[in-house]
């Protein structure tokens, strides 16, 4: 009689603790499911023409560099860390050496912002990030051309649940002329990579288009 009420009262309690698991466990279980809030997605149409395809018969022909950062941090352990005078990717001219060489750049800089959402198991979200694109485009030199000068990511908002880590870096992956050998027109891709850590780890790379005539789009969302 007593042994039997030990026994229930031993199996209640273990079935008490599986049950703080599984719930601690689910709470903990990132699974891919992202979303995007108000993705600005495709503002322009690139023309119609492949950027890829343009970029790669132009290429040699008129050199366009970043000769600012090509890979840095944005957020690590849930803080941002982003300095904004010194990180961002660019496209100009080979042999230009400062963008301030370059005329007419648009003003003010031109910035989407995005938000992106993690779930866990339990469909609950984990990680609130709202990020800005920002870039200043149309640098011309001697009336010619279309450059990217700052092109960054900056983070505005990072929420992230008790028990996770967020991290995410940018990379400017690479810079072509989508223009002609005459006008040439800079095109940026860059990369937000981003890596969540619960139980399990997340990572997601999104990827952007930005070029010297303004147009943006968001690839991957
Ligand atoms: C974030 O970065 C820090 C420091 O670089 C590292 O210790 C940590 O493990 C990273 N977390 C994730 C989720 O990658």
């Amino acid at each position: 009689m007593f042994l039997s009420g030990l026994i229930s009262l031993k199996s209640t309690l273990s079935l008490f603790v599986l049950l703080i698991a599984v719930g601690i466990g689910s709470f903990l279980y990132l699974t891919l499911n992202t979303d995007f809030e108000s993705q600005p997605r495709t503002l322009f149409r690139s023309g119609g023409s492949d950027p890829l395809k343009t970029s790669i018969s132009t290429e040699n022909l008129n050199q366009i560099m970043n000769t600012a950062r090509q890979a840095w941090s944005i957020v690590n352990n849930n803080r941002a860390i982003v300095d904004i005078q010194t990180s961002y990717g660019n496209g100009i001219p080979h042999h230009i050496t400062d963008p301030f060489e370059l005329q007419s750049w648009a003003s003010p800089p031109t910035s989407y912002s995005s938000t992106i959402n993690v779930y866990n198991l339990l469909k609950q979200r984990v990680v609130q990030f709202t990020y800005a694109l920002q870039f200043t485009y149309g640098g011309s030199l001697d009336g010619q051309g279309a450059y990217l000068d700052r092109v960054t990511v900056i983070p505005s908002r990072i929420s992230v649940a008790w028990g996770f880590t967020f991290n995410a870096s940018i990379q400017i992956a690479s810079v072509h002329n989508v223009g002609t050998r005459d006008d040439p027109i800079a095109a940026v891709n860059l990369e937000l990579h981003y890596r969540l850590a619960g139980l399990n780890v997340v990572e997601r790379t999104e990827s952007f288009h930005v070029r010297g005539d303004g147009q943006y789009t968001h690839i991957n969302a």
